[in-house]
């Protein structure tokens, strides 16, 4: 990993982008930059990934955008993207939002410094957590969780009534995590207001995206209540896990299961045989519980979404369950990865949606951005994910246009590398890709079974920002199929 100089990861006495970049003038910016203020003009607080996005489009594959005073670059173009995707020049920055985060996550595996020891310690000591054989293992926690979600569907089903589809995927995807990860059980489909930890979270994402619509220097002063709020926040959150972690330790440390928090607590690296701090265990506990069902309930939704608004799709990946699990109940691990056509659907929604929308990439050493923009080390550039896959020579001009046949296996060879990348790059990418992409799977494989999706015909998908994207207000009337005999409980016996 790169060794950098500074927390920030700049190298010692580098402030600005000016001095990143030196060629910086080269870079388009929108016009009537506000003095002080910078390119605040119809910039919203709430949605600055969707402003970012408009820019984008305006100013084309690489460009800049100034707030107080304080350059960003922005990169999207499928040609830049696979350069900073060279491993050898470029590493993870950690900036913006996610450098936001530190207070909650410190140096948890997302927001690690590039240099700080916890991240290869925690980084070797979880990875087999995410073996095949430890994914086959979740595989029947995660059809358990699954059944209370279609229980609570079919209750809907049975009076008539919508569900609330982001709520409810949160709810899957955080008792998923929990229970899979952590041996916990938060009740969520038990409650009918989120989970605190879901509330919190939420809080803290929010202020962590809010930090960046400030001058720094003037946070305290301008987000006073918020920031008191977060404090609190952050204090729940802590007092949660550390709850989970002490009735893990009560029954005896390693409840032998092997699961993430067993290998937290009990598993010593396998060369240097160090093991991870208690501060740090908390700090990585916290981190799955948050990376580990935010983005994948987004995933989730939005797949969802679309196989309501589009039938034809809905009918075909239908017809590939039904002819891929027939009447078998409880589907087995290895029947997952094969519906392909439903995995299509969720790279498609990934790739129109990716629910953890940029990624930054830092310079190792002085260097040149495809052959045209010098970068000095440390420099810094964030990567728009959404428009990446919208790069009209990679996907087309109707690249706005849901179609899971563009990932049929004959286009995606087609395609460079590196033009989807909704899970990061390099050593740094998702270490939970795998397990998100089974568990979604197998979700929408049980949904689709199971009902009919019908749509409000008035809703406009509209995205929600708290760093991650979700869609806002999205209901759906589930049906049962064959007028309620359509597929069977998820984990009813075979
Ligand atoms: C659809 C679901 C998911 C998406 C879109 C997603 C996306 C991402 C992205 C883009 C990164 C890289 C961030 C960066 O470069 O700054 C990342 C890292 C990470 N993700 Fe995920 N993720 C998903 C699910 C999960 C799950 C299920 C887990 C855990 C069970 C997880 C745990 C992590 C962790 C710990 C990292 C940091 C890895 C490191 O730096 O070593 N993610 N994810």
């Amino acid at each position: 990993m790169a060794e950098t100089t500074t927390r920030t990861g700049l190298p010692k006495g580098f402030r600005s982008a000016e001095q990143g970049w030196p060629a910086l003038h080269r870079i388009p910016h929108p016009p009537y930059r506000v003095p002080l203020a910078g390119d605040i003009l119809g910039a919203s607080r709430r949605t600055p990934l969707q402003d970012s996005l408009k820019y984008a489009r305006r100013l084309g594959p690489i460009f800049r955008r100034n707030a107080f005073g304080k350059e960003f670059v922005f990169t999207w173009g499928a040609e830049l993207v696979a350069d900073l995707a060279d491993e050898s020049r470029f590493a993870k920055h950690v900036g913006l939002g996610v450098a936001n985060l530190r207070p909650v996550a410190g140096d948890g595996l997302f927001t690690a410094y590039n240099h700080e020891p916890n991240w290869q310690l925690a980084h070797d000591v979880l990875a087999p957590g995410f073996s095949r054989e430890a994914m086959a293992g979740y595989h029947p926690m995660m059809l358990a969780v699954a059944e209370r979600l279609t229980d609570h569907w079919d209750r809907a089903a049975a009076g008539g009534r919508a569900v609330d589809v982001p709520g409810d995927m949160t709810k899957l995807t955080l008792e998923t995590i929990a229970r899979t990860g952590f041996g916990h059980d938060f009740g969520s489909f038990e409650r009918a207001r989120p989970h605190p930890f879901v509330t919190a979270m939420v809080g803290t994402l929010t202020y962590a995206q809010r930090l960046n619509s400030v001058p720094g220097p003037l946070a305290p002063v301008l987000l006073r209540r918020a920031s008191r709020r977060n404090a609190a926040d952050i204090g729940r959150l802590n007092r949660i896990v550390d709850e989970v972690i002490r009735v893990r330790r009560a029954g005896g440390g390693g409840g032998g299961s092997g699961d993430l928090l067993d290998r937290m607590l009990d598993t010593a690296h396998p060369e240097t045989g160090e093991r991870l701090s208690a501060e740090n265990v908390r700090r990585q506990v916290i981190t799955f519980l948050v990376a580990g069902h935010e983005t994948t309930s987004g995933a989730l939704s939005f797949a969802l979404h679309y196989l309501a608004r589009e039938p034809e799709v809905a009918a075909r990946a239908r017809a590939e369950v039904d002819r891929v699990w027939g009447d078998t109940a409880a589907p087995g691990y290895e029947q997952v990865a094969k519906l392909r056509y439903v995995r299509r659907v969720l790279d498609e929604s990934l790739r129109l949606w990716p629910t953890a929308p940029a990624f930054a990439r830092e310079a190792r050493a002085d260097t040149v951005l495809a052959g045209e923009h010098p970068m000095r080390r440390g420099a810094w550039t964030l990567v728009l994910t959404p428009m990446l896959h919208r790069d009209p020579s990679v996907w087309g001009d109707d690249a706005e246009r849901f179609d899971p046949d563009r990932f049929d296996a004959r286009a995606v060879r087609g395609r460079a590398p590196h033009v989807f990348k909704p899970f990061g790059t390099g050593a740094r990418a998702c270490i939970g890709r795998q397990f998100a992409l089974h568990e979604a799977t197998l979700v929408l494989g049980l949904l689709l079974r199971r009902y009919e999706l019908r749509p409000d015909p008035g809703y406009r998908l509209r995205v929600t920002e708290r760093l991650t994207l979700m869609p806002e207000g999205l209901r759906l009337w589930p049906e049962r199929r064959g007028g309620g005999a359509g597929g069977p409980s998820p984990a009813q016996p075979v």
